[in-house]
């Protein structure tokens, strides 16, 4: 039994929603946990009723507690970093300069390639540690910085190590069609070729990737590799996500609803028809207002969204060039100053909607009976400091499983 919580806030819910009318707010909370799931949850009272004698009590001291965060877009495994090329954006270079000029993700790629496999893993480890700190317990975690059989096989490698030897939990995407490597320059029709051929059986073999993702975009994966790809990934049983419409309005927002896909992500210049075609398709709108605010870019609509009827989830897009951060409560932040959300709407979007971005909203992203215990408390007088006072990490404990992994 959890006790010593001054208020327990969580959404709540099975799937995707699309209204903010569905919080839960206790006063002086208390959590039963059995095994690795909430028994009961309500208030000390209620909780302190009917309850075994020799229940094993943990006093909290007065914190707030919540549902883990859950991330469901990050680049995690990667070599090296980019803070030259960082500096060299502040200085006035633009990110896709950077990027025709062989840097950004292609340098990424190279230092990915060059990295063996235990540096690559200690290095995931570390952030997987700082991620827990900030609260996150479930994550999206994709491939994308090998762009060759060797080196993407590598990252998935690393992923189930590490996976394997942290309390975070991960989910896997395939993202061969990151970028089109120099071996395919000016040819990525041929790359997606490769993918095709080569890598998706291979991968679809290893059973514990459920999703594929690609880069669609303006001069990298346009819509007919794009959908050449997801069509044949799809064929193979994988499950379909996007990099839709970040830079350019090139129309990935409606091809991921033709596909049915389970989130599109970035979908900064996705049109009003697109929006509709995601909300009938169920598409989740997955906004990264990490990756606005490091790249200073437009941010995506999310009033938009909310109107067309699409559930929105929010995600750092964790990476070296575009959005280095793990933090969730920075990107509620961003996404209540920068998108017009409400607190409510971003706490959904960090929580309830990004467990569904990764299908796991029936077990994930809510405090409720029967879903896992996974939950992060914060050393702060209400839930609203998250937001209200920013650009620091509340996170003082973290049950993840039912058991303490930071405490
Ligand atoms: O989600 N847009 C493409 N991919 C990443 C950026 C990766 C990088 O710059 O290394 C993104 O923003
Ligand atoms: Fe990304």
């Amino acid at each position: 039994l959890i006790e010593g919580i001054t208020e327990a806030y969580t959404a709540t819910g099975n799937g995707a929603v699309t209204r903010s009318d569905v919080m839960l707010r206790i006063e002086d909370a208390a959590i039963l946990v059995e095994d690795d799931r909430i028994a009961r949850i309500g208030t000390r009272e209620e909780l302190g009723r009917d309850l075994p004698a020799d229940v094993a009590r943990v006093d909290m001291g007065g914190k707030v507690a919540i549902p883990c965060f859950v991330d469901p877009h990050t680049h995690l495994v990667w070599g090296g970093d980019r803070s030259d090329e960082f500096n060299r954006r502040l200085h006035g270079a633009g990110y896709v300069e950077i990027a025709a000029a062989g840097g950004g993700i292609k340098s990424t790629v190279r230092q990915t390639r060059a990295a063996d496999r235990d540096a690559l893993a200690a290095k995931a480890l570390r952030t997987l540690d700082t991620m827990l700190l900030h609260g996150v317990g479930t994550i999206e975690a994709k491939s994308g910085y090998g762009l060759d059989l060797e080196t993407e096989i590598k990252q998935l490698d690393v992923m189930d190590q590490v996976s394997a030897a942290h309390p975070v939990e991960m989910v896997q995407t395939f993202m061969g069609a990151h970028e089109v490597p120099p071996e395919y320059a000016g040819r990525p029709g041929d790359y997606v070729d490769y993918l095709n051929r080569e890598l998706l059986p291979i991968v679809a073999k290893r059973g514990n990737v459920p999703y594929v993702d690609i880069f669609c975009e303006k001069n990298v994966f346009e819509l007919d590799d794009s959908r050449r790809h997801l069509e044949a990934a799809a064929a193979h049983g994988f499950k379909i996500r996007m990099h839709a419409d970040e830079l350019h309005p090139l129309g990935g927002a409606g091809l991921a609803a033709e596909m049915g896909a389970v989130s599109a992500d970035h979908i900064v210049w996705a049109s009003e028809e697109h929006m509709a075609a995601m909300a009938e398709a169920g598409t989740i709108a997955t906004l990264l207002p990490g990756t606005s605010f490091f790249l200073r870019g437009r941010y995506a609509d999310a009033d938009a969204f909310k109107q067309a009827g699409c559930a929105v989830a929010l995600s750092t897009d964790y990476n070296p060039g575009s959005s280095h951060t793990v933090s969730q409560a920075l990107m509620m932040a961003l996404a209540c100053m920068n998108m017009g959300m409400t607190f409510e709407e971003s706490f959904i979007g960090v929580t309830l909607n990004a467990a569904a971005a990764i299908d796991k909203a029936a077990t994930h992203g809510t405090l409720e009976v029967g879903k896992k215990a996974d939950i992060a408390f914060l050393d702060a007088p209400s839930v609203m400091y998250l937001v209200y006072y920013w650009g620091i990490n509340h996170v003082s404990d973290v049950m993840k499983d039912g058991n303490f992994a930071v405490r």
